[in-house]
């Protein structure tokens, strides 16, 4: 099959990354993160999430990093927005798109955001409309689509209905995630092809985590499946606070390095992203989780020992 010429990423380091470092992470790195990434020619940036901060303390900041990020013309900016009071929040700092996550099991969509799949529909409707009435971009996800930490196994069925509400509810985009990093390749390719089946191809965007070391095969199987939009994380940093064991998001490096190897055109300077993923691991006091990060920043280092 042909694989498409351009793909497009949302950087989701900013939110998914940090949402679940356990030691408070300032705002100056916050927005320094964001600065940084856009600088290698970032488009769409999840910059924060507008949650509780009762749930998610380390988001409370939300606000602040949104009134000092960098605005540049033709970047996207979307945060997080489980409810109306987020998106009243959202709509205050000038984002850009708000996104919705519904889950496609019943156990994680109480631990996550405390009511059932239902319900979060319900709450997520006025969100919508208001999305619709401001003209903002309304993107949404699909959590635990191919596996539940509470509940096992999730049926393909679930997620082509969760879809189909979403898609209902008026949205641009739909991002089929996978949590807990369990998927692969030949689940990836039912999902999609079931999910097609409900929601435009042009419309659907894979999220993958790497906890079983499946992300990349897991990107490639979406592409496979007619897929050109991903979320990735700089130095594969992120995971859910109520998804426990499951790690860090696909590495933005890893996927572009993957992207420009197949010839594919993704407007990201994988350079300037080594360098951010290498700066970001240094500021949280570890080593980055990009493979290609890790090994270009080591090549790099021996050319520069050698000349
Ligand atoms: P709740 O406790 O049922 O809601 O939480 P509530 O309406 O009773 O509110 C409780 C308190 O939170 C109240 O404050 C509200 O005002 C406040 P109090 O009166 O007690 O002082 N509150 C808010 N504060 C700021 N912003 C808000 C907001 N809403 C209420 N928007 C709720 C329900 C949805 C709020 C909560 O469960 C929550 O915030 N959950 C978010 C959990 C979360 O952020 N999870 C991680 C993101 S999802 C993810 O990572 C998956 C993804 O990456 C894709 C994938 O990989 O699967 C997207
Ligand atoms: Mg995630």
């Amino acid at each position: 099959m042909s694989l498409p010429s351009r793909v497009f990423i949302t950087e989701v380091a900013p939110r998914d990354g940090l949402q679940n470092e356990k030691q408070p992470v300032s705002t100056d790195v916050k927005v320094e993160l964001c600065e940084r990434l856009l600088a290698a020619g970032v488009r769409q940036l999840e910059a924060t999430s507008f949650v509780s901060p009762k749930w998610v303390p380390q988001m409370a900041d939300a606000a602040d990093v949104m009134a000092r990020l960098p605005r540049p013309a033709g970047v996207t900016v979307s945060v997080l927005t489980p409810n109306m009071k987020g998106f009243e929040a959202a709509l205050a700092c000038g984002a850009d798109e708000v996104v919705i996550f519904a889950a496609a099991s019943e156990a994680f969509s109480m631990r996550n955001i405390n009511c059932s799949i239902a319900e979060s529909i319900e709450r997520f409707r006025p969100v919508a409309q208001a999305a619709k009435a401001h003209r903002l971009r309304l993107r949404a996800a699909v959590s635990v689509a191919f596996g539940c930490p509470y509940q096992g196994e999730v049926p393909v069925a679930s997620v082509v209905d969760v879809s189909a509400r979403l898609r209902d509810l008026g949205c641009d985009e739909i991002g089929i995630a996978d949590t807990i990093g369990v998927g692969t390749a030949a689940h990836v390719a039912r999902v999609f092809d079931a999910v097609t089946r409900a929601v435009p191809l042009e419309q659907l965007s894979g999220h993958f985590h790497d906890t079983y070391g499946q992300a990349v095969a897991n990107v490639v199987a979406s592409l496979q499946s007619g897929v050109f939009r991903f979320d990735s994380s700089i130095a594969g940093l992120g995971g859910c606070p109520y998804a426990k064991g499951a790690t860090g998001n696909v590495a933005t490096e890893d996927v572009v390095y993957l992207m420009h190897g197949l010839g594919i055109e993704t407007g990201l300077d994988l350079d300037r992203l080594v360098d951010t993923g290498q700066w970001i691991s240094a500021q949280l006091g570890r080593r980055s989780q990009s493979r290609a990060g890790n090994a270009l920043a080591a090549r790099r280092q021996r050319e520069i020992e050698t000349t």
